[in-house]
C-alpha cells in the first residue's frame, strides 16, 4: 500500500503538468515583446504560484540561480504545500527567454521532479553535453571521441552513411571548430540560437524531428533537466562540467562536486525515477507554442514518467 510520502508519481505528474502549463499561459502574452526578464518574471512568478499547491516537500535544486541573485525559485528553496514526498525539483521557467522576447522557436517551459537526493546539484556553469536517442548500445559514441568520430560510430551503428545523420549544435563561436570538423563528414548540422534543452530532446524522436545527435556546451543546469527528458524517453547522454575560472569551480565545490572533471551519464545526473512536464511557449519542433483565439489560451504539454516510458501529450485551453 502506498503511504502519503511515497513518491507517487502517478498522480504527481497531473499536477506537475499544470505547473508547466502555468508558467507557458503566463508568459504567453509576453511572447514577442523584445522584454526578456519580464516573460521570465511571468514565467517563475506562475510556476512557483502552482508549485506551491502541489502536496510534496520540495527543494529546488535546479532552479533561477542562487539564492543572492534569484528572489524567487533559487536553487535551496523550499516548496510545495509542506506534505507529502520529500522531493528534487529541477525547472526552468521559461528556457529560451530570448526566443520569447523574439518569437523565435522552441521556447519551453521545463520542469523535471524525483525522491530526495536524485538530481546532481548541477552549478550554473557550462556542461560539455553529446546526446543520442534510442536504440544503440550503450558507449556507441562517448565525450572522448572527437566530433567526427562521434559522426562516424553513429552512422555505422544506424547502418547509414555520415551525410545521413544530423547534428544540432547551438550556434555559438565557441563552437567553430567542432562545426568545421562535423563538416568534413559530410553530416548536416542544425543550428539553433538557444534552448538547448529542446535540443537534446530532438534526439529522442529523431524519426520526427530529422536531428541523430546533439553536441557541444550550454548550461549545466539544463544538462540536468535534458537527462531528465531522456531518461524518460530512452537515448544516452553525456555531461562534462566546463570550469572557465576559479569563481566558477568554487561554484561546483560549494554544490557538493569534488570530482571535477567527471564525465556524468545520464543516469548519474538523474538516479531515480522522474517525471519531467514541458509545455510549448513559441511554435517549434517538439510541440506547439501557445495558441490565442479570442476569449482562449491553448497550451500543449508533454508529460513523461521513466518509470513507465509513458509520453503523454496534453492540450490544455482555458479563457485568458
Ligand atoms: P535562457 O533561457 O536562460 O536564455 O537560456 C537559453 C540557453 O540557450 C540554454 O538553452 C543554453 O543551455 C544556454 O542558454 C547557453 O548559454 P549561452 O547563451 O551562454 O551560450
Amino acid at each position: 500500500m502506498s503511504h502519503p510520502t511515497d513518491f507517487n508519481d502517478r498522480m504527481l505528474s497531473l499536477g506537475l503538468a499544470r505547473v508547466s502549463e502555468a508558467a507557458a499561459m503566463a508568459s504567453a502574452k509576453l511572447i514577442g515583446r523584445g522584454d526578456e526578464k519580464a516573460a521570465d518574471q511571468a514565467a517563475v512568478n506562475a510556476m512557483r504560484e502552482q508549485l506551491n499547491r502541489l502536496e510534496i516537500r520540495g527543494t529546488v535544486v535546479i532552479g533561477e540561480g542562487e539564492r543572492d541573485e534569484a528572489p524567487m525559485l533559487y536553487i535551496g528553496e523550499e516548496v510545495g504545500a509542506g506534505e507529502g514526498p520529500e522531493v528534487d525539483i529541477a525547472l526552468d521557467p521559461l528556457e529560451g527567454t530570448t526566443l520569447t522576447a523574439k518569437d523565435m522557436p522552441n521556447a519551453l517551459t521545463v520542469i523535471a521532479m524525483a525522491p530526495r537526493g536524485s538530481m546532481l546539484h548541477a552549478p550554473d556553469v557550462y556542461m560539455d553535453k553529446l546526446a543520442i536517442g534510442p536504440g544503440f548500445r550503450t558507449g556507441v559514441v562517448t565525450l572522448d571521441m572527437p566530433p567526427a568520430e562521434r559522426v562516424s560510430a553513429l552512422a555505422a551503428a544506424k547502418g547509414c552513411s555520415t551525410d545521413d545523420i544530423t547534428v544540432c549544435i547551438l550556434e555559438r563561436p565557441r563552437h567553430e571548430e567542432m562545426i568545421a570538423e562535423l563538416r568534413t563528414t559530410g553530416a548536416a548540422i542544425r543550428l539553433i540560437t538557444d534552448g538547448d534543452v529542446a535540443g537534446v530532446i530532438h534526439c529522442a524522436e529523431a524519426e520526427l524531428t530529422g536531428i541523430d545527435m546533439y553536441m557541444g556546451s550550454g548550461g549545466a543546469p539544463e544538462g540536468v533537466l535534458a537527462a531528465a527528458a531522456l531518461k524518460c524517453m530512452g537515448g544516452q547522454m553525456y555531461g562534462k562540467l566546463v570550469f572557465r575560472n576559479d569563481d566558477e569551480r568554487a561554484r561546483a565545490e560549494k554544490a557538493g562536486i569534488s570530482n571535477l572533471s567527471r564525465v556524468y551519464t545520464r543516469d548519474d545526473m538523474v538516479t531515480r525515477d522522474v517525471i519531467f512536464a514541458a509545455t510549448g511557449v513559441t511554435d517549434g519542433s517538439i510541440l506547439p507554442g501557445i495558441k490565442r483565439e479570442p476569449g482562449f489560451l491553448t497550451a500543449e504539454t508533454l508529460l513523461m514518467r521513466s518509470k513507465t516510458g509513458s509520453v503523454r501529450r496534453m492540450t490544455y485551453r482555458n479563457p485568458a
